[in-house]
């Protein structure tokens, strides 16, 4: 197999499961060194563990929650004094809201976790991704939006707002990063059946897997973590090296359809 990261370092937050997870494993088969950053530390050890098994790749995990600097920047500097250094950063920890409510219903406090999460987790990790990559002027920088980003009425108010602002922020991060040579990308996903949307749907993979073919416009195709992971993977690795400021549809085409 073409070995696409090899030597590579990515740091991945949310690794710890879900698309993640999936990712994680993927880019270590590709010969990355791979740093889990997680606040899931008993799954985050046993997935890191587990992958370097099977990899033969170092992967290491690191306690890290997206919304704390203090978190952000031990993960990074964590990685590079590993590594040496720092060429990838996947930002995908991500929440959603447990119940769509209507506007009326939106409640303060989970309006400002989710865009905690979502946004100035994104703001943290391209911050200290940065930090380190701006003096070796390399580095790639991948954010993580939804198909919320250009299709409505699927996702919560609260959830499709936060989305929008992350492809906001890799747009402009592409600006100011690319006279350092820095690519930043955004990764927006169809429905996946992860725990993320188990939990906030209440359907077990299963129903979730047949809610979202139904609701997909490209059949015969259930979307995997894997398959997201394998779009990452395109955008990180140096293939796309001319690549940066894309909100890339992981949607066969879903957000067409839904417009249409
Ligand atoms: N699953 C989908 O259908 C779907 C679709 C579009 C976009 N996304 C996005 O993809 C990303 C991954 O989603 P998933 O479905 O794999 O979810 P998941 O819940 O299965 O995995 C998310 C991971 O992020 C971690 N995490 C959550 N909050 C964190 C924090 N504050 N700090 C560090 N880690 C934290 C969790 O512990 C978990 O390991 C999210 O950004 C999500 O919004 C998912």
């Amino acid at each position: 197999m073409a070995r696409r990261l090899q030597g590579k370092v990515a740091l991945i937050t949310g690794g710890a499961r879900g698309i993640g997870a999936a990712a994680a494993r993927l880019f270590s088969m590709h010969g990355a060194k791979v740093v889990i950053a997680d606040i899931r530390s008993d799954l985050g050890r046993s997935v890191s563990e587990q992958i370097q098994l099977e990899s033969g790749h170092p992967v290491s995990y690191v306690q890290c929650d997206v919304v704390s600097d203090s978190d952000m920047q031990n993960a990074v500097d964590t990685a590079v004094s590993m590594h040496g250094k720092l060429d990838i950063m996947y930002n995908n920890a991500g929440i959603a809201e447990k119940k769509k409510v209507g506007i009326l219903s939106v409640e303060r406090e989970v309006f400002r976790k989710v865009f905690d999460v979502n946004v100035y987790g994104s703001f943290l990790a391209a911050k200290h991704a940065a930090r380190v990559m701006v003096p070796r002027k390399s580095g790639t920088i991948l954010l993580t939006g939804s198909v919320a980003t250009e299709s409505y009425g699927f996702a919560t108010h609260t959830y499709t707002a936060s989305k929008h602002a992350v492809v906001g922020l890799a747009k402009s991060l592409c600006v100011e990063l690319g006279e350092f040579g820095i690519r930043v990308n955004c990764i927006s996903p169809f429905g996946v059946a992860t725990p993320m949307c188990e939990e906030s749907m209440g359907l077990d993979e299963k129903a979730l897997e047949e809610m979202f073919t139904a609701m997909g416009n490209l059949k015969g195709v259930v979307l995997k973590p894997k398959n997201v992971a394998e779009v990452a993977l395109n955008l990180v690795s140096d293939e796309s090296r001319y690549l940066s400021g894309l909100n890339l549809l992981v949607d066969g085409g879903f957000c067409l359809k839904s417009s249409a």
